[in-house]
C-alpha cells in the first residue's frame, strides 16, 4: 500500500512558477510525499523560461494560454480541465500560490471535488476588492477554500486570524527567497546581449516592470512619461525595463519609451538573467508583487507604481515605498531617490522582511504534520 503524500501543486503564471519551484524541488526530495505538477499553462513562454531554468517538468499540461484571454475564460478552462484530473489523479492535497486566476480556479476545483487545498503565500491583502484587480478577491476566496495558509509573514496571519480562520496557518517566510539559491550566481555572465553590455559602473541602474491590469491604459501611460522624464533628467542613469507580454501593455510602453535615450526595452527576462540583474541594480520601480519581496533582499528600494500594496511589512522596513500612478509624484519620489544619498541610504539599509530562505522545508513539514494528524483521527474514530 503506498503510504506517501499524493501532493499536486497547480500553477500557471510566470511569478506562481518562481516561488513554487523551490518547493516543488523540496517535495521532491521527501520520502514521505510523492510530487505531481500540473501546470495550467495560463502563460506560455514566461512559464516554460522558469520551468527551464529550475528543471521541473510538469506532469501534466492544460496548455490553456490564448491571446488577449479573459478572466472568465481562464477560470472556466481551469475548472473544466482540473475537475476532470483530480477524479483521475486523486490528489491528497493540492497547493496553489497567491492570487492568480489559475489559483482561484485550482482551488475551486479541488472543493467541488472535496480535496483540501493548501495555500501557499497565504493572508495578503488591500481591503480593496478592485486593487489589485482582480488579486485581491482571487487570494480571499481561496482562504475561505482552503485547508493549510502558508503565510510569508506574521502580518499575513494577523490578517487571516482578523476573517476568522484560526487553525492551520503557518509562518514560513516566502518561498521567493528560496529560489535565490538556484538564480543567483557569483561572476554571472549575462544571456542577454544588451545586458551583457551594460557598464555598472558607469552608470546607474534602474530595473523597472509594470504590467497589471488596473494599470492599463492611463496609469501604465503615466508610469512610462514618468520614466521618460526621469531619464531626460538624469543622464548618468540607464533603464532596463523587461517587457510583459501582454499585447495590451506592449503597445502603450513601445509607443512612448521606445525611442528614449537610456531606455532600454527587453524581452521578459529569464529568471536568472533578471534575479542578477536586480542584484546589481540601483533602484527598482515596479507594480509588480514579486519584485517587492526581492528588493529587499538585495538591499535595494523600490519604487511601488501602484496606488496600495499588500506588503506593509516592506514599507514598514523602509525598503518600499508606495508612489502612486501620477507621472508627477513618481518622478518626485524616484528622482529624490536618485539624487538624495540620505534618503536613498536609508532605503537601501532596510532589513528584508520575507524570511531566512528555508520558507520550502517548513511548508513541507507542515504537510506531514497534517497528515499525520488526519491519519491519528481517522484511528480514534475507529
Ligand atoms: C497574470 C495574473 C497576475 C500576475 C501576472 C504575472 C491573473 C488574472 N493575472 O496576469 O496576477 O501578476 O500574470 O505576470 O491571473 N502572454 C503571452 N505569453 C505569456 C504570458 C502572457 O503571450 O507567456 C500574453 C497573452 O496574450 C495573454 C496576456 O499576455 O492573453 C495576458 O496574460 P494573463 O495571464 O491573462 O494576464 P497577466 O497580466 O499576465
Ligand atoms: N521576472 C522575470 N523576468 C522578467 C520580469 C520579472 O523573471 O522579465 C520575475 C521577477 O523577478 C519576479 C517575478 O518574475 O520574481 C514577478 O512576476 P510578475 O511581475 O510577472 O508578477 P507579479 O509578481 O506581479 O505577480
Amino acid at each position: 500500500m503506498n503510504h506517501k503524500i499524493r501532493v499536486m501543486s497547480v500553477f500557471g503564471t510566470r511569478p506562481e512558477a518562481i516561488k513554487m519551484c523551490p518547493l516543488i524541488r523540496e517535495l521532491e526530495k521527501r520520502k514521505e510525499i510523492e510530487s505531481i505538477v500540473c501546470v495550467t499553462g495560463q502563460h506560455r513562454q514566461m512559464l516554460d523560461q522558469v520551468l527551464d531554468i529550475f528543471q521541473v517538468k510538469p506532469d501534466y499540461d492544460l496548455k490553456l494560454m490564448k491571446d488577449r484571454q479573459t478572466l472568465t475564460t481562464i477560470t472556466t478552462e481551469v475548472l473544466l480541465h482540473l475537475g476532470t484530473l483530480f477524479q483521475e489523479v486523486k490528489p491528497d492535497i493540492i497547493l496553489v500560490h497567491g492570487d492568480t486566476t489559475t489559483s482561484f480556479s485550482a482551488a475551486l476545483a479541488a472543493f467541488y471535488q472535496q480535496i483540501p487545498v493548501g495555500h501557499v503565500e497565504a493572508g495578503l491583502r488591500t481591503y480593496d476588492k478592485y486593487s489589485p484587480f482582480p488579486e485581491e478577491m482571487n487570494r480571499k476566496m481561496i482562504s475561505q477554500i482552503a485547508e493549510l495558509y502558508f503565510a510569508p509573514t506574521e502580518n499575513n496571519k494577523k490578517n487571516l486570524k482578523k476573517e476568522n480562520i484560526q487553525e492551520g496557518i503557518y509562518v514560513t517566510g516566502n518561498t521567493v527567497i528560496d529560489a535565490f539559491p538556484y538564480t543567483v550566481k557569483k561572476d554571472y555572465i549575462f544571456k542577454e546581449e544588451r545586458i551583457k553590455k551594460i557598464d555598472f559602473y558607469k552608470k546607474r541602474l534602474i530595473l523597472m516592470t509594470a504590467h497589471r491590469r488596473e494599470n492599463l491604459g492611463k496609469p501604465l501611460e503615466n508610469i512610462c512619461y514618468a520614466i521618460k522624464h526621469l531619464a531626460e533628467e538624469n543622464r548618468d542613469i540607464q533603464v532596463v525595463y523587461p517587457v510583459h507580454l501582454n499585447p495590451v501593455v506592449r503597445s502603450t510602453v513601445y509607443e512612448i519609451l521606445g525611442n528614449v535615450e537610456r531606455v532600454y526595452l527587453t524581452e521578459p527576462m529569464d529568471v536568472e538573467d533578471m534575479h542578477n540583474l536586480m542584484s546589481q541594480s540601483f533602484l527598482i520601480m515596479t507594480d509588480s508583487g514579486g519584485l517587492q519581496e526581492e528588493g529587499p533582499h538585495f538591499g535595494i528600494p523600490v519604487v511601488v507604481l501602484r496606488t496600495e500594496t499588500e506588503r506593509p511589512e516592506a514599507v514598514e522596513a523602509g525598503t518600499v515605498v508606495v508612489a502612486g500612478t501620477k507621472e508627477e509624484e513618481i518622478f518626485e519620489i524616484a528622482n529624490t531617490l536618485l539624487n538624495n544619498t540620505q534618503v536613498y541610504e536609508k532605503m537601501a539599509h532596510a532589513i528584508n522582511p520575507y524570511g531566512d530562505g528555508h520558507a520550502s522545508e517548513r511548508i513541507v513539514e507542515a504537510l506531514i504534520e497534517w497528515k499525520k494528524n488526519k491519519k491519528n483521527e481517522l484511528e480514534m474514530r475507529k
